[in-house]
């Protein structure tokens, strides 16, 4: 026997036994917003005998929080022209305008407790009686929320940890290229000319490739460190230095590169000894980064000044170039991550626009800054400072 739905819908039985079965809470209510009728999962989802439901407004009948500390009734606590429940059953009394699952956020006392819940619901124009009335169709679905919510923050932990992962990468790919490249350009050499080299020339480049790879090795850890970077949590391994002697010993350094280009390195300082305590293996990521940028972004042949200076209670370390210099509306980004803007290196370099980011982390660890001052054609000069005391 087939049995159409529409003469099911005529069944009284029919109707009554799927009211009363449905999972979602049905009511109806009046013009006056006054509850008329509702099934068996209403009363159990608002904990209320039939007699404190039946005729009464719907926000007083449900708990809704406003009426119970305002001691209020619906309509007329200070929320009620927020509600989202009352507006739709508002727009469904004047304007015969359904709502299809709206979401209704708030407290409500069920059975004497304080419960914050998340209502679906939809409203339906419907005449009983000869009477307009509305029926409300309300699901519950604070459990899918709170499982959503905790989803949502695990999703975005997630998100930051890829990010910091991917920066990570980034940055190792990135400061291990200066020391693994002066390793295999002096193992090629010593290959290529084994012969002819003397003990004492293959002593030296054996001391170079040494002091090269184990500042590869202690590079690594840092970078592992990194990641305590953005979590704050890194541990400045801070000592009491002299920051002359520093900045030639770097300087000597960095020279390597700057030769390949044809360019000089000065240091211009008016004292032989600053006391200075600070990390070294950060600041000499800072002067890497920064030497290498007025290296790399210059044409052979320009000079470039690492200038010493007293300002109030820090120093002020320049790393001036004549190179190309930035044009304005770059400035703000050169700092950000994975940045690069519009000029180039000179000499077919790589970049990953990751070294001023790295600069700039570690001078805020040592309560420090760094600021630029460019022109087109002239130059860069970058000055870190560092605080004396
Ligand atoms: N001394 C400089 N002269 C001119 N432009 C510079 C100078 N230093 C940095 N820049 C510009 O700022 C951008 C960002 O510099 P940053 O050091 O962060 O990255 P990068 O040099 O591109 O790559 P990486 O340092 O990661 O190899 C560079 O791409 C470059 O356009
Ligand atoms: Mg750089």
């Amino acid at each position: 026997m087939k049995i159409s739905i529409d003469s099911l819908k005529d069944s009284n039985e029919f109707l009554n036994t799927l009211l009363d079965n449905i999972t979602s809470a049905i009511f109806v209510t009046d013009k006056d917003i006054r509850i008329q009728s509702f099934n068996d999962s209403f009363r159990s989802l608002f904990y209320k005998d039939e007699d404190k439901l039946l005729g009464e407004l719907c926000g007083n009948a449900i708990g809704c929080i406003y009426t119970v500390r305002e001691k209020a009734n619906c309509g007329s606590t200070s929320n009620c022209n927020n509600c989202t429940l009352r507006s739709s059953l508002l727009s469904a009394f004047l304007e015969k305008v359904p709502t299809h699952r709206s979401i209704l956020k708030r407290e409500f006392q069920i059975k004497d407790r304080i419960i914050q819940k998340y209502f679906q619901f939809s409203t339906r124009n419907i005449t009983f009686n000869h009477e307009d009335m509305v029926m409300v169709i309300v699901d519950d679905v604070t459990e899918i929320h709170e499982q959503k919510k905790t989803l949502d923050e695990k999703n975005q932990k997630l998100e930051i940890i890829n990010k910091q992962k991917n920066e990570l990468i980034g940055i190792a790919a990135h400061d291990l290229r200066n020391p693994l490249s002066v390793i295999n350009s002096f193992s090629e050499i010593m290959l290529e000319a084994l012969e002819d080299l003397k003990t004492e020339n293959l002593r030296e480049m054996l001391q170079i490739l040494k002091k090269t790879s184990h500042f590869t090795l202690q590079l690594l850890n840092d970078l592992l460190d990194f990641s305590k970077i953005e979590s704050g949590t890194l541990e400045l391994k801070k000592v009491k230095l002299n920051y002359i002697d520093f900045l030639k010993a770097n300087i000597l350094q960095n020279e390597f590169f700057a030769v390949q280009k044809n360019m000089k390195i000065t240091l211009e300082a008016s004292v032989s000894e600053i006391p200075l305590v600070f990390d070294p293996r950060r600041i000499e990521q800072v002067m890497n980064n920064l030497l290498s940028n007025a290296i790399k972004y210059s044409f052979p042949g320009n000079k470039i000044k690492v200038k010493v200076t007293f300002k109030n209670d820090s120093i002020a370390t320049s790393i001036e170039d004549s190179g190309q210099g930035i044009p304005e509306k770059d400035l703000p980004y050169i700092f950000q991550p994975f940045r690069q803007v519009s000029v180039k290196p000179t000499d077919n370099e790589k970049s990953t626009g990751l070294g001023l980011a790295i600069v700039k982390k570690i001078l805020d660890f040592h309560e420090g800054k760094i600021m630029v001052e460019s022109k087109p054609g002239e130059g860069s000069t970058f000055t870190f400072y560092l605080p004396l005391y």
